[in-house]
């Protein structure tokens, strides 16, 4: 299969979707990989290195668009991209459709297969493709608590580990799905003394079985939140109730329970937050202060390491390439449930139920598309 790699142009997106490593794989197995041009450059990777590992290099986005039958993507194509999509061209990238009417109806008038990472579903109903980001953002929101809660960030001015003698800080995180583990096991490892807040007896009891000792276990009701929050110094917000906005766990009043320079990082600020007072912010400028508390609530925290991130995605995602290019994505989706479920938009038609109901469409059967004739 031709196999092209766009730059990604959305504003501040240093991510790409393949790295080196990716395009020796695809190699082995007989594919050909087109790679734009200081497409790798944001997450550290040259031109050099793709060549090395044998991709072709093509100077614009045009030409990658116009001779490859799978785009791999990591941001959904914006505006400018609409036009260079080919009648039945296959992308793999996230697309989140439900957001975005206009996006939804420019794929249907291209008549491209659209398969979207965030869809991409396990028989046990996880979300291969979206855990590496959750990973990184549980990971990075202790690091980044950690730095705020220095004095002249505005903080608590205290040490995570403490020292010798000096005890250390208290961490609370709120649920302890993919996020508040990461970010548990970060703070753990830094010497903080933890507590993981989730609503899920069977998850208390997993984590009560695989932390460390400075990690405590705690059901989540308000009665145990208000306690806690009185005398902790950084708050992880990492609850997620699928398909619905996040419950506001710290309302406004309760901000005053806790002491200044408290340091509140609410990573589900990408679902609405459990945070009342979280709005979402950028990496420019990643936090407010509302009653002395520090809110950090930037909603694409992995985008601030692209490095890692890109890495982190292209894992989850070369296997599912892989069997994209090897078999064609009709083949690929009758021979994997994970990738029939990633098909959102198909030559016109919405085949996934969510994207459909967002926008009051019309929904056609996936398997309609997938017993048709061979298309691209
Ligand atoms: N800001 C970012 O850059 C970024 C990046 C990745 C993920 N996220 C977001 O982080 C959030 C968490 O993602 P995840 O992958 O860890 O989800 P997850 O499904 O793995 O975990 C969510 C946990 O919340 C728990 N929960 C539900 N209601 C609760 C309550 N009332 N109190 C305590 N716990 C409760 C669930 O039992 C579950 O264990 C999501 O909103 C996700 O979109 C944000």
């Amino acid at each position: 299969m031709v196999i092209g790699v766009p730059k990604e142009i959305k504003n501040n997106e240093n991510r790409v979707a393949l790295t080196p490593a990716g395009v020796t794989e695809l190699r082995k197995h007989g594919h050909t990989v087109y790679v734009q041009v200081n497409a790798g450059e944001g997450s550290g990777f040259e031109d050099e290195e793709y060549i090395a590992a044998g991709a072709i290099m093509l100077p614009t986005i045009e030409a990658v668009y116009n001779i490859a039958e799978m785009i791999m993507k990591v941001k959904e194509p914006i505006a400018s991209e609409y036009d260079l999509i080919k009648q039945d061209q296959l992308l793999f990238t996230y697309f989140h459709f439900a957001s975005s009417e206009e996006l939804t109806q420019a794929m249907l008038a291209k008549g491209a297969v659209c398969l979207a990472y965030e869809t991409v579903e396990r028989p046990d109903r996880s979300l291969p493709l979206l855990v590496p980001m959750s990973e990184v953002a549980g990971r990075m929101a202790v690091q980044e608590g950690a730095k705020y809660l220095e004095k002249p960030l505005k903080g608590r001015g205290i040490l995570l580990g403490g020292v010798p003698g000096v005890k250390p800080a208290n961490v609370l995180i709120l649920g302890g799905g993919i996020v508040g583990t990461q970010a548990a096991k970060m703070a753990a490892g830094l010497g903080a003394h933890v507590t993981i807040m989730d609503v899920s007896l069977a998850r208390l009891r997993y984590l009560s079985d695989i932390m460390p000792p400075n990690v405590q276990t705690m059901m989540s009701n308000e009665y145990n939140i208000r306690e806690m929050i009185k005398v902790c110094d950084l708050i992880v917000g990492a609850v997620l109730i699928p398909g619905a906005k996040a419950p506001h766990l710290i309302t406004r009043e309760m901000l005053k329970l806790m002491r200044a320079g408290t340091v509140l990082v609410d990573v589900a600020v990408d679902q609405g937050g459990c945070i009342e007072t979280c709005s979402p912010t950028t990496h420019e400028n990643p936090t407010f202060i509302i009653d002395g508390v520090v809110h950090y609530c930037v909603a694409n925290m992995p985008g601030a390491v692209p490095y890692t991130s890109t890495l982190a995605l292209t894992n989850a995602t070369l296997p599912y390439a892989l069997q994209l290019a090897n078999k064609g994505w009709q083949q690929a989706c009758r021979d994997n449930s994970d990738l029939k479920l990633g098909l959102n938009v198909v030559d016109g038609k919405i085949v996934y139920k969510g994207v459909a109901d967002a926008f009051n469409l019309p929904l056609t059967d996936v398997s309609t598309v997938l017993t048709e004739e061979e298309m691209a």
